[in-house]
């Protein structure tokens, strides 16, 4: 069996049904929002917050769960959809998900008011039903998505990262939202357990993990549905060219920061640079972290009682650093 049905296994039945869901809190009356939400739709990603959300969930609460979960697992990943709809206006980025983006077909000023439909419809289904404390949770998720977006711009300009920066920027601008998971999940269920901070936490160092796999995705070629190699020409410093910066000559750093501040629209510059990082063990320094980050997350996960839930999640963390895209 392949990994992520293993993984959906115990929570087949509410993958399914949160589908459904799904669908229907993206729709609208307005005909060109509901055009561009069933492309959304059609095009759907791996779908791992829900799995999150649904997972813990049901880890905390001797597989029970409630109305709440699903409307918590909803709107998380309608917000996500709507951080990325933006961010690849931010990023300038062409490609989602093995499609077109939203900004690619429909241009910029859609690509944003549909970010800020999806937030909307997200907000307004906890509202609807009381769900105030979720809601408290993804409201803190979403401003730090936004800070971490504008850290990460501001450092682009300025091209003076450390490693204690980016670490601050991937927490912010990606943890957040997977620790958000990870806490409602427990919240929807036991509202007010010591399991909704553990598990926040649990979730914020997968989310590290996840987001130093994704930038190392960035350094290869395999195809994973978006983009590869636009970091350096969006002026965006991630780990492995963190690590060499702090290891190299000056003259080398000259010539790298020279390379991504004067020459980051140039292809071959562009693939020299990314040769560099490879050649100095950037690479293996990010996974290294990537993988402290996931032991440091199953420590948490073994303090809990064995269940399929578990063992489940157990799968997630180890799917976070090893999948393909
Ligand atoms: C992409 O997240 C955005 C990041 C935080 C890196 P996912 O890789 O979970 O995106 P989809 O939903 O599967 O497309
Ligand atoms: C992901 O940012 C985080 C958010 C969507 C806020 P990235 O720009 O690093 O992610 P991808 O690679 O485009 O998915
Ligand atoms: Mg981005
Ligand atoms: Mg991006």
């Amino acid at each position: 069996m392949k990994i992520v049905e293993q993984i959906k296994q115990p929570i087949s039945y509410e993958m399914d049904l949160f589908e459904q869901k799904f669908q229907l809190a993206m729709s609208s009356k307005v005909a060109l929002l509901n055009r561009v939400t069933h492309y959304l739709v059609n095009r759907k990603g791996k779908q791992m917050r829900p799995m999150f959300v649904f997972l813990v969930a049901k880890m905390v609460n001797n597989g029970e769960l409630s109305e709440r979960t699903y409307r918590g697992a909803s709107v998380i990943e309608l917000i996500h959809t709507a951080s990325l709809v933006h961010d690849d206006v931010v990023d300038d980025s062409n490609r989602r998900r093995g499609f077109f983006s939203i900004n690619a077909l429909w241009k910029n000023k859609i690509a944003v008011l549909v970010g800020d439909y999806l937030l909307s419809k997200g907000m307004l289904m906890c509202i609807d039903n009381n769900d105030f404390d979720l809601l408290k949770i993804i409201s803190v998720a979403v401003r730090e998505i936004v800070e971490g977006e504008l850290l990460q711009l501001d450092k682009a300009r300025k091209l003076d990262i450390t490693e204690a920066v980016y670490y601050e920027i991937i927490r912010q601008k990606t943890a957040t939202l997977i620790a958000a998971c990870c806490s409602l999940g427990a919240a929807s269920v036991k509202p007010n357990s010591n399991e909704v901070e553990t598990m926040r936490k649990f979730g914020e160092l997968i989310g590290m993990a996840f987001q130093i796999k994704d930038d190392l995705f960035d350094y290869g070629q395999e195809k994973i549905g978006k983009p590869t190699g636009i970091d350096i020409k969006e002026q965006k410093m991630t780990l492995p060219l963190i690590f060499v910066l702090n290891k190299c000559t000056s003259k080398e750093k000259s010539w790298l920061i020279n390379s991504i501040k004067n020459h980051n629209k140039d292809k071959k510059r562009v693939n020299e640079v990314i040769a560099f990082v490879k050649d100095n063990g950037g690479l293996e320094y990010a996974v290294s972290k990537m993988k402290a980050f996931r032991s440091e997350a199953m420590t948490i996960l073994e303090e809990h009682p064995d269940s399929d839930y578990k063992n489940s999640l157990k799968l997630m963390v180890d799917y976070v650093i090893d999948r393909k895209k």
